[in-house]
């Protein structure tokens, strides 16, 4: 079986204490699963990153942490942004172009591009979101996630995507990128199994699904 990647974007939910929380109730689960097979990175709000830093550092646990968002710029006079540099202080991932930046930020490309340029040059792992194939940026990234908008539980409709069609999705995007590919949008426990048919599938970014321990443990048994 091939390592499975389970990515936790808590997108504006949970204080830092919430946060810390949600990974002390989830370490007695993680005893139980095959890590050798599994990695787990949780993406909580950026108040929150020290925290759970520190929490996981203290209990040595086999989570990463990743940021939601990056400046494009570096350090300096960027009042409200925080820099790739201060990010990595905490985490080791950086999600970018998610749909939710693309439609209340009005965040386009060429701000993705100069994001990436941010953590690559600050050590920090990228998660490229795409909605779509057009949306392909760079080689220079560690996941790609495919999350079509309609798919996204809190956007419209919040139809998951159906298996057949991420497995076509992600078999074209493999022709592009080495990179590990993961389906994100309403992966719940009743439809995870449906993905693992797909071949190039590597994991999966989760949001509503991954805000309660217990939820996310049960999708991280799933395979
Ligand atoms: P969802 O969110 O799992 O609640 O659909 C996924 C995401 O937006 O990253």
């Amino acid at each position: 079986m091939n390592k499975k990647i389970f990515i936790a974007n808590w997108k504006s939910h949970k204080t830092a204490s919430q946060s810390v929380e949600f990974i002390s109730l989830l370490s007695p689960f993680l005893e139980k699963i095959d890590l050798l097979q599994k990695e787990i990175i949780i993406c909580p709000p950026f108040t929150a990153l020290p925290a759970c830093a520190l929490y996981i550092a203290e209990h040595n646990l086999p989570i990463k942490l990743g940021a939601q968002n990056v400046s494009r710029f570096p350090e300096g006079a960027y009042t409200g942004e925080i820099a790739a540099s201060q990010i990595k202080e905490f985490a080791q991932y950086v999600l970018i172009g998610h749909s939710e930046r693309r439609k209340y930020q009005l965040e386009a490309q060429n701000d993705f591009a100069d994001k990436i340029q941010q953590a690559r040059s600050h050590g920090l792992g990228v998660i490229f979101c795409m909605q779509n194939e057009d949306d392909y940026l760079s080689d220079d990234i560690d996941y790609v996630t495919y999350e079509p908008p309609s798919a996204i539980s809190t956007f419209g409709v919040g139809k998951a995507e159906n298996a057949v069609h991420v497995a076509e999705i992600l078999a074209r995007l493999r022709k592009r990128t080495a990179a590990p590919l993961l389906y994100g949008g309403s992966v719940k426990e009743d439809n995870i199994q449906s993905y693992f048919s797909a071949e190039n599938l590597s994991g999966f970014l989760i949001g509503s699904a991954s805000l309660e321990a217990d939820s996310f443990a049960r999708l991280l048994s799933s395979c």
